[in-house]
């Protein structure tokens, strides 16, 4: 029983009361489907520079259902971009390679699919948020001409149908005066309403996943937690499945049920978003909860962890993390360790577990 769970955490239980309610804890609007909406397997992705051949994914699998939103977290570099990139097969081709696995759609591997196929999926089932909106914004074209444009592939709308479907997205994501503003272009307006449009494009045709990279950075607290609260009523009301990558764990505390932790290309642990929290089992999961700004009982400090992430240009035998782990033994620097089941949804990459 997720909702009787106390939690020790402050950003996990504090956050959550402060945004008015505990999310994952309390279930969601939507019933999780059976099946996932995504499920990556196996995925590995290098790149191919002076530097050498260097694998960003190594072997990443995970799962999202229907109504569920999946945290993927980890320091930077460790691949998380490269992995949401691959997923909708947006990534440079050279320098980058798909070494193998598959990324199953609805049960459809979008890796075996040509370009014309997968491009029928973009925007229409999965839709892409980004951490700068001005990327992904064309600063020529104007907001109502953008946000028409998938409606009008996808879905063939046209005239007035048109017209007000824009209207009706840009004021489910709360832009005023949705009618007028609509002629503007990206630079007349603010950051927070130009992400709320790229959420706005995300969402247009319904899709069935939505992936979104860092898609609150560059927003202000306040801004940052009506984006979040409108993507989760979005989710309650449609059963989008969600894919957030994040850096800030009082967005996952908010928005995620379950997480992967990801490290050096591989993820190290999946878990319900409140073990992650409150019982991590994994050294490094262990050494990012500690690395998170406690504010509710603030004493001055931080505990950053030693070392740096290995290049992906480097080749190592056993666990990447051993370098810098504080429990590190023999065995872990000769042989990466398999995955292991904690528990249901609680899996693990680490000897101490094995
Ligand atoms: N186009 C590219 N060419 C060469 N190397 C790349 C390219 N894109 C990413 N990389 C490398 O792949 C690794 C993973 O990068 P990625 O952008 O996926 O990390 P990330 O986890 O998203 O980091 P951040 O949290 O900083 O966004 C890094 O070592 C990065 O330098
Ligand atoms: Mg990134």
């Amino acid at each position: 029983m997720r909702g009787k769970q106390s939690s020790s955490n402050p950003i996990c239980d504090g956050h959550r009361d402060e945004f008015g309610v505990g999310y994952a804890m309390q279930g969601i609007g939507y019933a999780m489907g059976p099946g996932p909406v995504l499920k990556v397997e196996d995925l590995r992705v290098s790149f191919s520079t002076r530097r050498g051949v260097g694998m960003a994914v190594n072997g990443v699998s995970f799962e999202v259902k229907k109504g569920e939103t999946l945290g993927l977290v980890g320091e930077s570099g460790c691949g998380k971009s490269t992995v949401a990139l691959s997923i909708m097969k947006l990534l440079p081709r050279p320098p980058a390679k798909f070494e193998g696995g598959r990324v199953l759609f609805e049960g459809e591997d979008l890796m075996a699919m040509d370009e014309e196929e997968v491009r029928s999926y973009r925007g229409r089932h999965i839709g892409m948020i980004f951490q700068d909106p001005m990327s992904s914004l064309n600063p020529v074209y104007n907001i109502n001409f953008q946000v028409a444009e998938p409606l009008r592939i996808h879905q063939g709308l046209r005239g007035s149908a048109l017209v007000d479907q824009v209207v009706t997205l840009l004021r489910r994501m709360r832009i005023p005066a949705p009618e007028n503003r609509a002629r503007d272009y990206p630079h007349q307006f603010s950051g927070g309403m130009r992400q709320r449009v790229v959420g706005s494009i995300a969402l247009s045709c319904e899709p069935e996943l939505i992936i979104a990279d860092e898609p609150t950075t560059a927003l202000d607290a306040t801004i940052q937690a009506q984006y979040l609260n409108l993507l989760r009523e979005l989710q309650e009301d449609t059963g989008v499945a969600i894919l957030l990558i994040t850096h800030d764990f009082s967005v996952v505390a908010k928005m995620c049920h379950r997480v992967a932790v990801m490290y050096a290309g591989t993820i190290v642990e999946t878990a319900e978003v409140e073990t992650i929290f409150n019982n991590p089992a994994h050294p490094y999961t262990q050494a990012l909860m500690a690395a998170v700004p406690d504010i509710a009982a603030w004493k001055g400090h931080l505990s950053p962890i030693d070392g740096s992430p290995p290049s992906i240009y480097e080749t190592h035998r056993g666990c990447p993390f051993a370098p810098r782990c504080a429990v590190v033994q023999d065995r872990c620097r000769e042989e990466a360790p398999p995955e292991t089941q904690r528990a249901k949804e609680h899996g693990v990459r680490c000897w101490l577990h094995v």
